[in-house]
C-alpha cells in the first residue's frame, strides 16, 4: 500500500535507496527499512539491514551515520496491515538464515495458513506481518535456484503484491513481482530499479517498464528479463514518462483526490480481502469475536463525524435490514453530551479514517465507560481509536492525501457491509439465497467501480454544465439519503458551492420552497423499494422548475421527458448502488471545483484530520 524501490547498477545503492523513500514520503507511512547487500564473496558478501519504526527521516540519519555499501538494495516505506508499526514490523523482511530479502506491498489473504505451514517445518518468525511468510517460503523452496523459487512460493500466495526481493546467494540479481499491486521497472544506463512508483526513480530514469499482472522481472546487469509464474516470457509494455516529480506523485493525474477516487476499486476490494469466503463468511482478524459472544450484542451504535458520519448513516440501515437488530447512527460530538441509555449488550463501531478524530474518540471512550464492545473502522493502524477501541477493521486502503475523503469512504461502506453480513449470520436473519445474492454484489463491485470511472468524462461533461449554480438540493430515500448527504459535503467541501440534503419525504415540508430555475437537485433514483416513490419526488421539483440530475438504473424510462439530465448507473443491489453512487458524486463534485479553479486538495479552512473538539 505504500513505497517499494529496489535498485541493481554500478553506483551505490544506499544514496539511492535514502532519496527514493525521500520522494514517496508524500504518501504517508508508518515506518521504513532498507536490506543493501555488501560487495565481495564469501563472508564479506553481507547483507546490511536498517530500519526506523517511524519517520523516513530517522531512517536518512541512521543510514548517514552507518552508510551500507554495496549495489544492489531495496527499500520500503510501510503503511501497515497486519501487525503493529514497530522496528521488528518494518520491511525488508528475511528467512531463517538471512538469505533472502523482501519488501512488499499489499496484502497476503492465506498468509495465517501458510504461517502455520511453515511454522509446523521449523520456520521461526520474528515479525506479525503477513509479510514475512514470503521470504520463509521462497527459502522453503529454494534448491539453489532463487528465480525458481520465487516463483514456486508466489504461486502458493493470494492476494495482493508488489514485491521486491534478493538472495545472498546471487549479488547479480534483483527481482520484482506483482498481482493486484503495481509495480514498475525503470532502465536506467548500466543501472535498473523496480518500483511501486513511477515516483520513486523519476529523477533518474523515464523509460519505464510496467509489469503486468502476475508477473515477474529478473533484473540482471544485462537488463530485465519478465515471466510469467509459470516460467514463460512475456514483453513487457515500455513507456516513456514526462511527468515531473510534482506529477508523478499523483501519479500523472492533476490531483490527489482524483487519483484518489480512481484507486477506489482497489480500496474496495482491499476492505473485502481475507475477510470474505465465497459461501460468505466474514472474519475480521483484529476483531475476532466467537460468534456466540457476538450474539449477545443487542444494538449497534454506529459513530463518525463527516464523511464518517455518513458512511455511519448506510451502516445503520444496512445492519438493520441484513441482521435485524435496532442499530443507529449519531453525530460522535453530539452523543457524547447526552445521556444515552445504551450500555453492555451495545456493539459500539467508531468509524474513523484518520482514527485521531476528537470528536470520535470521545465517543469512543464514553461508549467503552459503559461497557459497549467497541471497534474502530479506521485506515491508520495503531492511530488512536484502534487503540482504544477493542478490536479494529482497518480499510487497507492505503493513504489519502485530498483532505476531501474519497476511497476511505468507499472502504468504510464495503468494511460496514462486511460487519452487516457478519451480524447477520451469526443472528440466523439471513437465508443462503440471500447471502450468496450479498456477497455476489460485494465482489462485482470493484469491477463495477473500474467501469464507472471510466465515464470519467461524461461526468466532467454534467459538471461543466451545472458548475454555473451557487446552490445545489441533493435527495434520495432509504441508503441514497445519506449518499446525498456526502454527495453535497463533497461539493460544498471543495468548491464551496452551497449544498444541502434531504430526504425525498421531508422535500415538501419545508426545503422546496428553496427551489426554482437556480436552484438545481442531484436526485438519487436508482433501483429501491421507494424508487417510485423517488420519481413522485422529482415530477414535484420540476414543478418547481429546478433543474434536476437524476441517477436512475439503466433502462428505467419512469424519468425521461422529466429530469434535466439522467446519468445510468448499473443494475445492482442497493447496497452495492450506495458505493456506485457516491463514486458518481464525488467524481460530480470534483469536476465542479475543478472547473471553478479551486484547490481541491486543500479546501480553505479544513484539515484531513481534525484532533480538536
Ligand atoms: C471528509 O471529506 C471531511 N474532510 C471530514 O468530514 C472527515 O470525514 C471528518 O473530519 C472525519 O474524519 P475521520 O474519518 O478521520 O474521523
Ligand atoms: N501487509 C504488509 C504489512 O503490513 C505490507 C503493508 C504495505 O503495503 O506497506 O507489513
Amino acid at each position: 500500500m505504500c513505497g517499494i524501490i529496489g535498485y541493481l547498477g554500478d553506483r551505490e545503492a544506499t544514496p539511492i535507496l535514502m532519496e527514493s523513500l525521500k520522494r514517496l514520503e508524500y504518501r504517508g507511512y508508518d515506518s521504513a527499512g532498507v536490506a543493501v547487500l555488501a560487495d565481495g564473496a564469501g563472508a564479506d558478501r553481507r547483507t546490511s539491514v536498517t530500519k526506523s519504526e517511524t519517520k523516513v527521516d530517522v531512517l536518512i540519519e541512521k543510514l548517514q551515520a552507518n552508510m551500507p555499501t554495496g549495489k544492489l538494495g531495496i527499500g520500503h516505506t510501510r503503511w501497515a496491515t497486519h501487525g503493529k508499526p514497530t522496528y521488528v514490523n518494518a520491511h525488508p523482511h528475511t528467512d531463517c538464515h538471512q538469505r533472502i530479502y523482501v519488501v512488499h506491498n499489499g496484502i497476503i489473504e492465506n498468509f495465517a495458513e501458510l504461517k502455520s505451514e511453515l511454522e509446523a517445518k521449523g520456520h521461526e518468525f520474528t515479525s506479525d506481518t503477513d509479510t514475512e511468510v514470503v521470504p520463509h517460503l521462497i527459502e522453503a523452496n529454494y534448491k539453489g535456484d532463487f528465480l525458481a523459487a520465487v516463483r514456486a512460493a508466489l504461486k502458493r500466495l493470494r492476494g495482493a503484491y508488489a514485491m521486491a526481493m534478493f538472495s545472498t546467494d546471487d549479488p547479480e540479481l534483483l527481482v520484482g513481482a506483482r498481482l493486484n499491486a503495481p509495480l514498475v521497472v525503470g532502465l536506467g544506463e548500466k543501472e535498473y530499479y523496480v518500483a511501486s512508483d513511477i515516483t520513486a526513480i523519476i529523477p533518474y530514469t523515464k523509460r519505464v517498464l510496467v509489469l503486468g499482472e502476475g508477473e515477474v522481472a529478473a533484473v540482471t546487469p544485462l537488463g530485465p528479463q519478465v515471466y510469467t509464474l509459470d516460467g514463460h516470457t512475456v514483453k513487457p509494455k515500455l513507456i516513456h514518462v514526462d511527468w515531473d516529480v510534482t506529477q508523478a506523485q499523483k501519479g500523472g493525474y492533476p490531483h490527489f483526490m482524483l487519483k484518489e477516487i480512481n484507486e477506489s476499486s482497489e480500496a474496495v476490494a482491499n476492505a473485502m480481502r481475507g475477510r470474505l469466503t465465497d459461501d460468505g463468511a466474514v472474519s475480521f482478524r483484529e476483531f475476532d469475536v466467537p460468534d456466540e459472544d457476538l450474539k449477545k450484542y443487542r444494538e449497534v451504535l454506529l459513530l463518525g463525524m463527516g464523511t464518517s458520519l455518513h458512511a455511519a448513516m448506510i451502516g445503520e440501515q444496512v445492519i438493520e435490514d441484513w441482521a435485524g437488530i435496532p442499530a443507529r447512527a449519531e453525530d460522535a460530538s453530539e452523543f457524547r453530551y447526552r445521556r444515552p441509555t445504551f450500555g453492555k449488550h451495545t456493539l459500539g463501531v467508531v468509524i474513523t479514517q484518520s482514527g485521531e478524530t476528537a470528536d470520535t474518540l470521545v465517543g469512543l471512550h464514553q461508549a467503552k465507560e459503559r461497557g459497549a464492545l467497541t471497534v474502530a473502522i479506521t485506515n491508520v493502524v495503531a492511530s488512536s481509536a484502534a487503540r482504544d477501541a477493542d478490536g479494529a477493521i482497518y480499510l487497507n486502503a492505503g493513504p489519502e492525501i485530498g483532505v476531501a475523503s474519497t476511497k476511505t469512504f468507499l472502504a468504510h461502506l464495503m468494511s460496514l457491509y462486511l460487519l452487516g453480513l457478519r451480524l447477520a449470520t451469526v443472528n440466523g436473519r439471513v437465508s443462503l439465497e440471500r447471502r450468496d445474492e450479498i456477497v455476489k454484489a460485494l465482489r462485482a463491485l470493484p469491477g463495477q467501480v473500474d467501469e464507472l470511472l471510466a465515464r470519467n468524462k461524461e461526468i466532467a461533461e454534467l459538471a461543466h454544465r451545472y458548475s454555473k449554480y451557487r446552490n445545489f438540493m441533493y435527495t434520495g430515500r432509504g441508503l441514497g439519503y445519506p449518499v446525498g448527504l456526502e454527495g453535497a459535503l463533497k461539493l460544498k467541501e471543495i468548491s464551496y458551492i452551497h449544498a444541502e440534503g434531504t430526504t425525498g419525504g421531508e422535500l415538501k415540508h419545508g426545503p422546496i420552497a428553496l427551489l426554482d430555475d437556480q436552484f438545481p437537485v442531484v436526485a438519487i433514483c436508482t433501483a429501491s423499494s421507494t424508487k417510485d416513490k423517488m420519481v413522485s419526488n422529482v415530477h414535484e421539483i420540476v414543478a418547481r422548475n429546478a433543474p434536476v440530475l437524476a441517477l436512475i438504473t439503466e433502462g428505467d424510462k419512469s424519468l425521461d421527458g422529466v429530469a434535466t439530465d439522467v446519468f445510468e448507473m448499473p443494475e445492482v443491489e442497493e447496497a452495492a448502488a450506495a458505493i456506485l453512487n457516491s463514486v458518481m458524486l464525488q467524481l460530480f463534485a470534483y469536476h465542479v471545483a475543478v472547473e471553478l479553479g479551486q484547490n481541491v486538495d486543500q479546501p480553505r479552512n479544513l484539515a484531513k484530520s481534525v484532533t480538536v473538539e
